[in-house]
């Protein structure tokens, strides 16, 4: 479609929402907007195997282009694994790529060899065939491949999926849970596309710095959807699976929604909210009351992380529109959820620290200072140049040698390498680490494998009640810092550690990562 009729369909839009008082959201046509897609479930068959393939594809994410993309069992991100706690479940993961992949479950408490992790490669043509013992509560995970240095590449060109675990806790609390109908899963993903069509990737120096800043939202792969629901109390699954941006997430009519889940499980009791951040790797579950049967969007507003407040991001951003038109639902909003253990007192002194290090700091927030940004972000005050300036910095910015690529940045002062001695973890104990960044103060979200931990304080206070529940990922900024109750249910060898990194997947790809075994 041309840009001229394009036009002229949104101004016809504009026009019926004044004549037939459609709800503010509903700016376009909805024959010009696409369906919210609803990733298919998949659960294990009769002989207990789940089988995912990786895959070549192509997509329209915009009339009249071509993308080529990857996805798992389809062209462009993957389908819902959903298992139940008690189940032994064989991950048949075949690579129908040309590049080396791994698998990662992210969020799930298993050992170290059926991790997925940058150790666990499966080549071109090959099959890996985990078995998982899913022994945690009812959460929203997600997988992803996790290869070393190109997991922000394969993530960008579509390879992730929600991983659902579901318990009789869970079932018994009568949540929504009819998928695609009241129970919604909406994976959120900013990407930047080449005058071809295909997508922008590239590793320079603001890559490393600020990580993938792109310019266009797909949720569940699709450009500002549209979602048939229920009408009734609606669950909405949010996965950030975006490289690195962070959202502020609110609902357009400014009414209040209820988080009843963070990355690892249920909370002890929902938390009203009107605005979520949502780091990069993160999950929360919220109940949204929808039983008005009024539309509205699910948006993104301005937040404070560097390089994020580019067109269109420096204005509020609608991501999907819900449409409660449907089926009357039934689920419900409990008072109270699961019981959470109680954080122990006599946890021991930090046994382990991570300090997120960007070894270029100056040199890109040199780049990033002399481009005007901070002092537009700081100013509050969108300048056209500034912005500019920084866009072409990022598309056109020389790529980096590999060699720079993975001396960007570091844990502990040290880039990830393949084949490092790991640190050790104690297996089955309460322990305590830390988690904290080195100068730069920019986001980044702490994600550690092989474990549901607790944030015990964050910046020295204790986590807003929405982040107090089972967490894998903890976004720290601003110099902050974090300690958590951590514990390691299962052994991981050194030959194939658990991770701990920045879910920025860019800063993850130059090093900002290390490894641990546990037992
Ligand atoms: Cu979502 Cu180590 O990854
Ligand atoms: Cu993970
Ligand atoms: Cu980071």
């Amino acid at each position: 479609m041309s840009d001229l009729s394009r036009r002229e369909v949104l101004s016809a839009g504009a026009a019926l929402a004044l004549l037939g008082g459609l709800a503010g959201s509903d700016r376009l046509f909805a024959a010009e907007r696409p369906a919210l897609p609803i990733p298919p479930e998949v659960r294990a068959d009769a002989a207990g195997e789940i089988a995912l393939k990786a895959q070549p594809g192509q997509q329209t994410f915009f009339p009249g282009m071509v993308t080529p993309t990857q996805g798992i069992n389809g062209p462009y991100l993957g389908p819902a694994v959903r298992v139940r706690r008690g189940e032994k479940v064989t991950m048949s993961v075949t690579n129908g790529l040309t590049d080396d992949i791994t698998m990662h479950w992210h969020g799930l408490k298993i050992p170290g060899h059926d991790d997925g992790g940058p150790y666990n490669a499966i080549k071109p043509g090959g099959t890996w065939t985990p078995t998982l013992s899913i022994e945690q509560p009812a959460a929203t995970c997600w997988f992803h491949p996790h290869f070393y240095p190109t997991t922000a590449e394969q993530v960008i060109m579509g390879l992730a999926g929600l991983f659902i675990i579901d318990d009789e806790e869970s079932v018994a609390l009568g949540l929504p849970s009819r998928w695609g109908v009241d129970d919604i899963p909406l994976i959120l993903q900013d990407r930047r596309f080449n005058a071809d069509g295909s997508f922008f990737h590239r590793f320079n120096l603001m890559a490393v710095t600020m990580g993938y800043v792109g310019d266009k939202m797909l949720v569940n792969g699709a450009h500002y959807p549209v979602a048939q629901t229920a009408q009734g109390w609606i669950r909405l699954r949010l996965l950030n699976g975006s490289n690195a941006r962070g959202y502020r997430l609110a609902l357009s009519d400014d009414r209040s929604f209820y988080v009843v889940a963070s990355d690892g499980g249920l909370l002890e009791a929902p938390v009203a909210l009107k605005e979520l951040m949502l780091a990069a790797g993160e999950r929360y579950e919220i109940l949204v009351d929808a039983r008005d049967g009024k539309a509205f969007d699910l948006v993104t507003r301005p937040v404070t992380q560097l390089g994020m407040n580019l067109p269109p991001f420096h204005e509020e951003v609608p991501l999907v529109t819900l449409r409660p038109n449907a089926a009357e639902g039934t689920g419900q909003l409990p008072d109270a959820l699961v019981k959470l253990p109680a954080l122990v007192d006599d946890l021991p002194a930090v046994s382990q620290n991570l300090v997120m290090d960007m070894l270029r700091d100056e040199e890109g927030m040199g780049a990033v200072k002399a481009s005007g940004l901070m002092k537009m972000d700081m100013s509050g005050t969108f300048d056209t140049n500034v912005a500019a300036a920084v866009t072409k910095m990022i598309v056109e910015g020389p790529a980096f040698s590999l060699k720079d690529q993975l001396s960007s940045n570091a844990v502990n002062g040290a880039s990830f390498e393949m084949g490092v001695v790991p640190y050790g973890a104690a297996l089955q104990k309460e322990l305590r680490w830390k988690i904290s960044e080195g100068n730069d103060r920019m986001l980044h979200p702490v994600h550690i494998h092989g474990c549901q931990y607790r944030i015990r304080s964050l910046d020295g206070k204790p986590p807003a009640p929405h982040m107090a529940g089972w967490k894998d990922t903890v976004p720290i900024s601003g110099g902050g810092s974090c300690e958590i109750q951590v514990r390691f249910d299962h052994p991981a060898a050194k030959e194939t550690p658990f991770m701990a990194h920045c879910h920025i997947l860019e800063h993850e790809d130059s090093g900002m990562m290390t490894s641990f075994s546990v037992g």
